[in-house]
């Protein structure tokens, strides 16, 4: 067991949780996210800066930052800003991008549920498709209301349970190895009531609001699939676990497929997702 001292108290890793990590980050820089970043989700990290209007000056946390999708965005508004992330493959290709544009912000490896950062140390905390996918939610919640002042502002965007990838986790469930003990469904992130209840009365002015994003540029279902197969960490997962069973793996084939094809409407598909924007309470004397 080894364990650092934040301000609030000493937090303390276990060797069974480093081993998830590992095993989470192995999973994140397998594939090519920046693919899937580069030909689906890069409007998102732009949304949700938009969202908590970060402005000049103020001192920014982007939490789960893969490849900066939501910190780069930031970082141009003229903030000053820190990307961490479990998988440092993602931030290396992320800290290429945004020295090839100019663009000047910190790149750091750091488990979300416990962030080396001081209490209060952030007037912007956020996360775009990031926090949900820590295991422990309370525990993610908690460190993300840590870190951000008193007054400060926390911005989370997530997939939300009903929507496309939400349902394709759904899909994938019963053929993935059972989750670790004590961790959440990472859609679940995607519900108002989920994370009011996680933040509960350390936040206040909580706004959420449901979009979508429009998916378009994939011809069938199964290009879509195809393609997570080859590019997302979730998706590779799953099918390297029940790689031996043939018919398991054309039922899945099959099944992601008709539920990208569901989701399509001429060709596009609309991929709903959450925001949530909420202030950190000031502390009462
Ligand atoms: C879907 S990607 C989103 C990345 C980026 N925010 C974006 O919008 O493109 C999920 C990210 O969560 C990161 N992640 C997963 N578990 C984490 C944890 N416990 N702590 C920090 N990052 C984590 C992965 O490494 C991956 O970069």
């Amino acid at each position: 067991m080894s364990s650092f001292t934040s301000t609030t108290g000493t937090i303390t890793a276990t060797d069974e949780d480093r081993t998830l990590k590992a095993k989470h980050a192995a999973m994140w820089a397998s594939g090519d996210y920046p693919a899937v970043v580069d030909r689906i989700v890069h409007p998102l990290g732009g949304i949700l800066v938009d969202a908590v209007d970060v402005c000049t000056g103020q001192r920014v946390l982007d939490v789960a930052a893969g490849t900066g999708t939501s910190a780069i965005p930031a970082a141009r508004r003229g903030a000053e800003v820190i990307a961490t992330d479990l998988t440092p493959e993602l931030l290396a290709v992320g800290r290429g991008r945004a020295e090839a544009e100019g663009v000047d912000l910190t790149w750091q490896t750091a488990d979300a549920e416990a962030l080396p950062f001081a209490d209060a140390d952030f007037d912007v905390v956020l996360s775009s498709i990031g926090v949900m996918f820590a295991p422990h939610h309370q525990l993610a919640a908690d460190e993300l209301v840590r870190v951000c002042r008193p007054g400060g502002t926390l911005g989370v965007l997530s997939w939300t349970p009903s929507g496309f990838i939400g349902q394709l986790f759904a899909t994938m469930k019963p053929y993935a190895p059972p989750p670790p003990p004590g961790a959440s469904p990472a859609p679940l992130w995607g519900s108002v009531e989920h994370v009011r209840a996680l933040f509960g009365d350390r936040v206040e002015e909580v706004v959420a609001r449901q979009q979508t994003l429009q998916v378009a540029g994939f011809a069938t279902g199964a290009d879509l699939r195809d393609f997570f197969k080859a590019t997302y960490g979730p998706t590779i997962a799953v099918y390297r676990f029940i790689a031996d069973d043939a018919a398991k793996v054309a039922k899945l084939d099959a099944e992601i497929a008709a539920l990208a094809d569901r989701f399509s409407d001429g060709g596009v598909m609309p991929w709903e997702y959450l925001i949530v924007t909420a202030r950190r309470r000031e502390e009462r004397p």
